[in-house]
């Protein structure tokens, strides 16, 4: 079984989505996890320690202050005596404790003294979800190494509303915990694969330079998501604000033929993933000095030449990767183009999506995207990049396991 001797300490908060955590302990439990509950006061309106102690055969925890308990295991073993700490469902309000440090009550002192990786699940309604506190700290956890698996998309459960929200469903978060645990599947293992991310920064003089908007926070993923299926990935990132991810080897770069050069010397690669949002033209003769403004004088015009196709010499190179994955960023006629590039530039698939700026797409995380491959079209829905990573790795899995061999 999967997760045989795991111990996983669930901390269920208080939102309506805590019926689905009884789902989930049978789950993990089928697999072979040990599930120790820990419940807010919120948690327990909503299901019954009862229900959640039986399942998992194990006491529930839901007291800071209970003399009982501490004598019995205590709040510091507690958080400690696991392989994973689970937060599902994370309410916005334990996520702002969590984001913040607060530790009132036994599930928020938990999250701050445990050393072990953390889950959350979040569950709430859309417009708590979207709120600017919300968002802020969701990205102070990420930054903070939490791992979130959802919200999806779809019906609120109490107020039939309808958008970002609902906790992921039992068999997604499992799979996601068996990812962290590192017991998932290893499709990957023995490929070597090459990831871009972020923006390149053309420099106009020492001081100024072209750049765009890209965070890195899909490229990032995809060559964690790689690497969690068990591939060697070397990531070759342009200037970002995100750390580097664990278990991948990353070589920074500022201009686009530093990132090109990079790149092929990692080939040969079994996997080439572009993801980066390589600055199309470079300044034709940057000035080695920072250029001055001159009294009465017109600005300075800006002579631009084109860059590398990173893409396209990988796509087209004697040592081409068996599977060559290139992203298309449109505004319009999103398919049409992808189509165009996946020609072009000698990919095998390409991953379009619309990143007009009403989308929110370009420097935020979620994405919505468009398999374009030889073979056809498949859409998938709006989801996090995370998740659009993982499930793209899974696919490019897939195909090389469909071309047979190694490279
Ligand atoms: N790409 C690359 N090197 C470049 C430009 C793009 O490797 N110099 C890669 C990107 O990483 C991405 C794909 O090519 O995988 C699509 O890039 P995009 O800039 O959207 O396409 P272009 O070829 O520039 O086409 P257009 O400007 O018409 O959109």
């Amino acid at each position: 079984m999967m997760l045989s001797g795991k111990r996983i300490l669930l901390i269920i908060s208080g939102g309506i989505a805590a019926y689905k955590s009884l789902d989930l302990i049978r789950r993990l439990r089928e697999r072979g996890a040990a599930v120790r509950p820990v419940m807010t006061a919120g948690a327990q309106q909503f299901v019954t320690p009862l229900a959640v102690g039986a399942l998992a055969a194990d006491h529930v925890f839901t007291e800071i202050f209970s003399r009982e308990d501490e004598q019995d295991v205590g709040h510091i073993r507690l958080a400690r005596d696991c392989d994973l700490v689970l937060v599902a469902p994370a309410t916005a309000d334990l996520m702002a404790k969590m984001a913040n440090g607060l530790a009132d009550d036994l599930a928020s002192t938990v999250l701050l003294a445990t050393d072990r990786p953390v889950l959350v699940a979040p569950a709430m309604n859309p417009v708590m979800w979207s709120a600017a506190a919300t968002r802020r700290n969701v990205e102070q956890l990420k930054a903070d190494g939490i791992r979130f698996i959802g919200p999806a998309a779809g019906e609120m459960a109490e107020s039939g509303e309808a958008g970002v929200g609902r906790m992921a469903e039992p068999l997604d978060i499992v799979a996601s915990v068996e990812r962290l645990l590192d017991n998932g599947p290893k499709p990957l293992a023995g490929r070597t694969a090459i990831v871009t991310s972020g923006p390149t920064h053309e420099p106009i003089d020492p001081v100024r330079y072209i750049a765009n908007r890209s965070s890195g926070r899909q490229g990032h993923a995809i060559a964690a998501a790689l690497a969690a299926l068990g591939a060697d990935v070397t990531l070759v990132s342009g200037p970002v604000t995100i750390p580097d991810p664990a278990g991948v080897t990353t070589i920074h770069v500022e201009r686009a033929e530093e990132m090109r050069d990079a790149v092929i010397s990692r080939l040969p690669a079994d996997i080439a993933v572009m993801v980066a949002a390589v600055a199309d033209w470079r300044v034709a003769a940057a000035s080695g000095q920072k250029i001055k403004k001159q009294p009465g004088e017109a600005p300075p015009p800006l002579m631009l030449t084109e860059n590398p196709d990173i893409l396209k010499t990988v796509g087209h190179h004697g040592q081409r990767p068996r599977l060559v994955v290139g992203f298309a960023a449109e505004t319009q006629s999103v398919e049409e183009n992808g189509r165009a590039k996946l020609t072009r530039k000698g990919a095998d698939m390409i991953v379009a999506n619309d990143v007009s700026p009403e989308t929110g797409i370009m420097g935020g995380t979620r994405n919505r995207v468009k398999i374009i491959a030889r073979d056809g079209v498949s859409d998938w829905p709006d989801m996090g990049k995370d998740e659009v990573a993982e499930k793209l790795a899974l696919l490019i899995a897939e195909k090389l396991k469909a071309t047979g061999g190694k490279a």
